[in-house]
């Protein structure tokens, strides 16, 4: 009898060690992994984005693209008052509040959420825990938040039209890391 409540305490304890052990190992392996995307990217800026930079070294060509576009330049663009004006930072920067050079500009998380916690090769992979951990899925309306009725245009804002202005898409051997 005490012997078999001694037993059942022994696996007990057992188990409890071995699920410590496996949530330990996840937290050490998410941190080694974000450590390496931040010195892929160099930038870790916030602690819900991961900045443009971040972003480049998996997606070098969308990079390329977004660097030559408008949106990157949106907040350089601005009088320097203006850069600081919360009411123009709404829309000419990635998050209002965050005033991290390395996120100036309309940069890829304005549209594609966040990605300090999805910028993970296993994570991006998998649709459920990227968007679990910040991933949207971008459409018309992530445009419509800035480029409202308002916005200074001389012509409407018509999706197609406009994204094929700013399309970005990667080639097939395109997701990888280019460098360690
Ligand atoms: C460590 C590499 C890595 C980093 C860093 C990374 N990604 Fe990805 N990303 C991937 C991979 C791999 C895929 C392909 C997923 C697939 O094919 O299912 C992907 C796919 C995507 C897609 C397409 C999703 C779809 O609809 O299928 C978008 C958009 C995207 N990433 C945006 C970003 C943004 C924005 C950042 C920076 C905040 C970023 N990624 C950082 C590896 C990365
Ligand atoms: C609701 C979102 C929004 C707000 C708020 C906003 N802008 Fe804009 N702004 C835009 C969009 C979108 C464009 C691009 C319109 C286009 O060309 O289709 C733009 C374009 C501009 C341009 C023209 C850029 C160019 O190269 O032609 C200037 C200048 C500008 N905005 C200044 C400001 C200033 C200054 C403020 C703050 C007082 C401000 N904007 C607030 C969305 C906004
Ligand atoms: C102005 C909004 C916007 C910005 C800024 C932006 N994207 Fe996108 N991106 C989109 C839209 C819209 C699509 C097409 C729909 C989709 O796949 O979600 C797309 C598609 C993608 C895809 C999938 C393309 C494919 O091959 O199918 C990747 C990867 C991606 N973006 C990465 C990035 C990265 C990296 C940046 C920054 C360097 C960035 N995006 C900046 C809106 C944006
Ligand atoms: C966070 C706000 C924001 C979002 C989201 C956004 N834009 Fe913009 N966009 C701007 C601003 C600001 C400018 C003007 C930049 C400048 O010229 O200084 C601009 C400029 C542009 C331009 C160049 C001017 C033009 O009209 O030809 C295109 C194209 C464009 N955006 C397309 C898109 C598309 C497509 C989406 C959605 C996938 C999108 N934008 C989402 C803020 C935004």
């Amino acid at each position: 009898m005490t012997d078999d409540v001694a037993r059942t305490e022994q696996r007990t304890s057992g188990r409890l060690i071995a699920v410590a052990g496996a949530l330990l190992a996840t937290a050490v392996l998410a941190l080694l992994a974000t450590n390496r995307v931040a010195k892929a990217g160099e930038h870790v800026v916030s602690t819900r984005f991961a900045g443009a930079e971040g972003c480049r070294a998996c997606h070098p060509t969308a990079y390329q693209k977004w660097r030559n576009s408008a949106h990157a330049r949106a907040l350089a663009g601005l009088g320097e008052r203006e850069r600081a004006d919360p009411k123009c930072r709404q829309c000419h920067t990635t998050d209002p509040e965050e005033s991290d050079a390395a996120l100036a500009g309309v940069q890829c998380e304005a549209c594609h959420g966040p990605g300090r916690y999805y910028s993970l090769d296993y994570v991006m992979r998998d649709q459920e825990l990227r968007e679990l951990l910040g991933f949207r899925q971008t459409d018309e309306k992530a445009c419509l938040r800035c480029h409202t009725e308002s916005t200074p245009s001389i012509r409407p804002f018509v999706y197609q039209e406009k994204y094929e202005l700013i399309r970005h898409d990667e080639p097939e051997s395109a997701a990888k890391p280019s460098q360690g």
